[in-house]
């Protein structure tokens, strides 16, 4: 269902590769983690996923298509494809829980008399009914998080992305975030998350993707450090 095929990425023609040749294929219904150390290039691998950015070169293929060949008038359609959670949940505060998941269904044009229902319906499996009439400030942080996974699945989309979607939440509430997007993964919809959470992995069956040199990662960000840290030497 994914393909990245021999994908090179650098941000600027100045700057160096993020990562170079990198080839990797998830198949429809998969579960998979990105792992690497910060600045390795996990938000990147998202962000290109999402069309936010343009490989520098390669090819990525989503359902078969050349997502580059999307044209802009068509990317709002892939991107309702996408469901995403980011580490900062992005809600909007003045709104509920409910009304923020009904407003994401509205700006996709998908709001139906059925609507009601879908979103309760998400929100007893994610568990957060009673989150219903409560705005961002009167939740905690896996709470908020919870509402956002309402939010980015409400428009059955076939992938979720989730960028280090426990960041900022403390253990308990990463492992519940964690199950649920196992409870997400198994309603069919390929999960892709990236996270520095290694131990939290262990024990799952998910397909753990390490981003390092052996897979065209070049730690960009460690080899500044390395020269920055060389210049005050
Ligand atoms: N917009 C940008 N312009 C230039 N360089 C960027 C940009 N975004 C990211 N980079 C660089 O690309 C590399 C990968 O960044 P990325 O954000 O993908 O890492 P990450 O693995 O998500 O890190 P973290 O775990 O800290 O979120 C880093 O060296 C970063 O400095
Ligand atoms: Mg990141």
């Amino acid at each position: 269902m994914i393909d990245f095929i021999d994908v090179s990425k650098k941000y600027t023609d100045e700057s160096d590769y993020v990562f170079e040749h990198f080839n990797l294929h998830i198949d429809r219904g998969e579960i998979v983690a990105f792992i690497g150390e910060s600045g390795i290039g996990k938000t990147t691998l998202i962000n290109l996923l999402l069309k936010d950015i343009e490989p520098t070169s390669g090819e990525i293929i989503v359902d078969g298509k050349d997502i580059a060949k999307i044209r802009v008038r068509r990317l709002p359609y892939y991107r309702r494809e996408l469901g995403v959670i980011f580490q900062d949940f992005r809600l909007v505060p003045e709104l509920t829980a409910y009304e923020n998941v009904r407003m994401a269904m509205i700006g996709a044009g998908g709001w139906n008399k059925n609507s009601l229902k879908r979103i309760s319906s998400i929100f007893s499996m994610l568990g957060i009914a009673r989150l219903h009439n409560k705005r961002p400030d009167e939740m905690s942080g896996g709470e908020q998080q919870k509402v956002c996974m309402a939010r980015a699945i409400v428009n059955y989309p076939r992938i979720l992305l989730a960028d280090e979607p426990t960041g900022n939440l403390d253990p308990k509430s990463s492992e519940e975030i964690f199950n649920l997007l196992k409870i997400i993964n198994n309603q069919g919809i390929t999960v892709i998350v990236s996270t520095h959470d290694q131990e939290r992995l262990k024990g799952t069956n998910w397909r753990v993707i390490e981003l390092n040199e052996s897979n065209g990662f070049t730690g960009l960000s460690k080899n500044i450090k390395n020269s920055e840290a060389e210049n005050y030497e």
